[in-house]
């Protein structure tokens, strides 16, 4: 068997340069994570969360899966949500996209990609629910822009959420965030969201 042990040398080395810096850095974190912010994003390995917003470990709390979606039958992404809102009591949800999503892209082919397709029926019903918008586009411009508006179809989703509801509606200061990324040039750029008294 094979043991990757190259990534057990990178990860030591990793360590000791944290420990360089801080000393008590691993042994502060152990006690407690205290994250103000929960990503929801995509399971793509361009896009890393805590790397493009450059935060170390303990700073956010994150949920991937293909094409950023957050569906409402979805235990795994609920119950990440409720436990971020409601144990960590994050300040800020991040729904973060990214254009040139090959889920995206493949919600939009007319080909079989096998129990994905099930997945994917989420975006397609986004497409659908904007087709007026992306009708006579060119493909490329097509795919970005349904990868915006997926993003911001999951912002919506997160805000009609019971466990988002019932926080705001306990006063909860609770906004969500819009973003799409760039894997072309690494930037971020801002889609709007919600503070809760725009939703
Ligand atoms: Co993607």
């Amino acid at each position: 068997m094979k043991t990757l042990k190259h990534f057990f040398d990178r990860n030591s080395r990793w360590a000791s340069s944290i420990l360089a810096k801080d000393p008590e850095f691993f042994a502060t974190l152990s006690k407690q994570q205290r994250p103000e912010y929960l990503w929801i994003g995509c399971s793509d390995s361009r896009v890393p969360a805590n790397q493009i917003i450059d935060l170390p470990p303990g700073e956010v709390f994150v949920h991937r899966n293909i094409a950023n979606n957050v569906v409402h039958t979805d235990l795994n992404c609920l119950s990440v949500i409720q436990y971020a809102v409601e144990v960590l009591m994050v300040k800020h949800i991040i729904v973060c996209g990214h254009y040139g999503c090959g889920g995206i892209r493949a919600a939009m082919e007319n080909t079989e990609h096998g129990l994905i397709d099930n997945w994917l029926r989420n975006i397609r019903d986004v497409g659908r629910l904007n087709s007026d918008l992306l009708q006579g586009l060119q493909e490329d411009e097509k795919l970005d822009l349904l990868c915006e508006l997926n993003v911001k179809e999951q912002v919506r989703n997160v805000c009609d959420t019971t466990v988002v509801q019932n926080a705001r509606n306990n006063g909860a200061e609770l906004y969500v965030h819009g973003w799409i990324y760039n894997i072309k040039n690494g930037l971020l750029k801002d889609l709007g969201g919600s503070t809760g008294t725009d939703s």
